[in-house]
């Protein structure tokens, strides 16, 4: 069997972007293979320092998973951090890694260049060590299951990369004793398969641009009313592939009903005003239905709680196994 394995950042509530990035094709995987999908509380540490809020975001990104679908008896749900074996396992991979390799990564570069063009001195300045080795971890996380697919967005892919660079190059030094599958990313399809923000840059919890899944309607629209559009006139024949708001009712509607949609906005006639209603019905349509479920698991007492401990418990067994295997093949069992 294969095994697919995502995770998600717990910093801020999950967003409409890591639903068609990561979410949705994760749980139509789970029909048909072995999944594992965890919350990478760990990672979020980077950007979060605030624990109360870090306490919310975990049990808010379990909880969305749960109401989008995802069933535990079938996929293992865990907490990153409820499973040691990730953390020993960096530090070997730290040891097979370049360290040129991590200068390159994409998240570590923007941080620079933001410094040069602030004309800092230090271009590391606010770059702290976990944002550095941010990718050895990610790694580790997907190599401990033995993982095969990957869904993510096309934003993950670099580390998706990486995580294949890594196991490649411990798999050249141990692989007489040990060899990890060689993982590989799954994408949504489509050019808008990276979703925009509410201020047209992509969807992102660090940019504050996101559109939670689970915003009460009233606020819901609020949101959609913000995201940026231009200034043409309602009659005037508008430009689909060009307009944050189209893109984003492309990923929601139904083929035929974004079909027509293009066909009207290209007539002119339509105004954005209108496009915006249609894209908050077609959001709260979707999500509408799952939101209460959420509530109730992120209620006190729910069982949340429990699931993800079973979760963990299960998935421990395999990094343990994993593990195991690594140290022999590295001398240090
Ligand atoms: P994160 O938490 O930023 O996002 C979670 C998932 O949502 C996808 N995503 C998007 N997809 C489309 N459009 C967008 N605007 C958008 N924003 C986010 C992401 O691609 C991702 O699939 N490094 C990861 C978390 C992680 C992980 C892992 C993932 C840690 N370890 C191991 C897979 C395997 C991250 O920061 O995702």
């Amino acid at each position: 069997t294969t095994t697919y394995l995502t995770g998600i950042q717990t910093s801020g509530e999950p967003h409409i972007g890591n639903y068609i990035g990561a979410i949705k094709p994760a749980l139509t995987a789970a029909n048909s293979h072995d999944t594992l999908y965890f919350l990478a509380d760990y990672h979020s540490l980077n950007s979060t320092k605030d624990p109360e809020k870090l306490r919310h975001d975990i049990r808010s990104v379990a909880a969305a998973w749960l109401a989008c679908g995802l069933d535990p008896t079938r996929t293992l749900l865990y907490r990153q951090s409820a499973i040691p074996e990730v953390f020993e396992l960096t530090v070997i991979l730290t040891s097979v890694t370049a360290k040129g390799l991590m200068n390159r990564a994409h998240a570590y570069k923007a941080a620079r260049d933001r410094n040069e063009a602030a004309g800092a001195a230090d271009l590391d300045s606010g770059v702290n060590m976990g944002l550095f080795n941010y990718p050895i971890l990610m790694a580790a996380d997907i190599l401990i299951m033995e993982t095969d697919y990957v869904p993510v967005g096309r934003d993950q892919q670099q580390h998706i990369e990486y995580a294949a660079d890594i196991a490649g190059a411990f798999n050249h030094l141990y692989g007489e004793h040990y060899r990890f599958p060689i993982p590989q990313g799954v994408y949504p399809e489509g050019e808008a398969s990276v979703l925009p923000g509410t201020d047209g840059r992509k969807m992102s919890k660090s940019y504050d641009n996101h559109i939670p899944m689970f915003l009460p309607e009233n606020r819901l629209k609020k949101v959609v009313r913000r995201i940026p559009t231009d200034s043409t006139p309602v009659e005037d024949p508008k430009d689909p592939d060009t307009s944050a708001v189209f893109q984003l009712l492309s990923q929601f509607a139904s083929e035929e009903r974004a079909a027509e949609t293009r066909k009207r906005l290209e007539a002119g006639g339509m105004g954005w005003g209108e496009l915006k209603n249609e894209l908050f019905e077609v959001l709260n349509t979707t999500f509408g239905p799952m939101r209460e479920r959420y509530e109730e698991l992120l209620a006190p007492g729910s069982d949340l709680d429990d699931i993800l401990a079973d979760g963990a418990e299960r998935a421990r067994q395999r990094s343990r196994a994993t593990l195991a295997k690594v140290r022999a093949a590295v001398g240090i069992d």
